[in-house]
């Protein structure tokens, strides 16, 4: 069993969109296993984006993900993390496929709706970020 760590970001949660998001990975059959609506302080934006740093769009990103409140989640499943890569769809809101988060609901790279983790490594990585282990409830599906 893997888990993954996704986060509406401040342009999907202002465009009223967690809901239409949770319930396209619901469907998928990934399981919730932690969820919270929270603002990501300076220092979690410099931890979480650390490998951009230095990049052209470094500046602009660290504004954005602390410009507003996030849904930050964790979720588990067989391979979680290409699974939710999969439903989110390519970074540029453009290049997506249609059928995908971005790809139905995004136009540009910065507004991108949605982070998911690339590997398995990253993803625990990340959510002990945002996470506290206590806060997230892993159970096996008994329905
Ligand atoms: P995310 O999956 O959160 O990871 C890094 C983010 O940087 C990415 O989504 C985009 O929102 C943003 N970004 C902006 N410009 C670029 C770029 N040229 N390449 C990759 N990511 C970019």
């Amino acid at each position: 069993m893997e888990r993954t760590y996704l986060m509406v970001k401040p342009d999907g949660v202002q465009r009223g969109l967690i809901g239409e998001i949770v319930g396209r990975l619901e469907r998928k059959g990934l399981t919730l296993i932690g969820a919270k609506l929270m603002l990501v302080t300076e220092e979690q934006a410099k931890r979480h984006y650390a490998e951009h740093e230095g990049k052209d769009f470094y500046d602009r990103l660290m504004t954005f993900i602390t410009s507003g409140p996030v849904f930050a989640m964790a979720w588990q499943g067989d391979q979680a993390v290409a699974a939710a890569r999969q439903i989110i769809g390519k970074t540029n809101g453009l290049e997506a496929a249609p059928g995908t988060i971005r790809g139905d609901y995004a136009l540009h790279t910065n507004y991108n709706l949605i982070h998911g983790s690339d590997s398995a490594e990253s993803a625990e990585r990340e959510l002990g970020i945002f996470f506290q282990e206590s806060e997230l409830v892993g159970y096996d599906k008994t329905i």
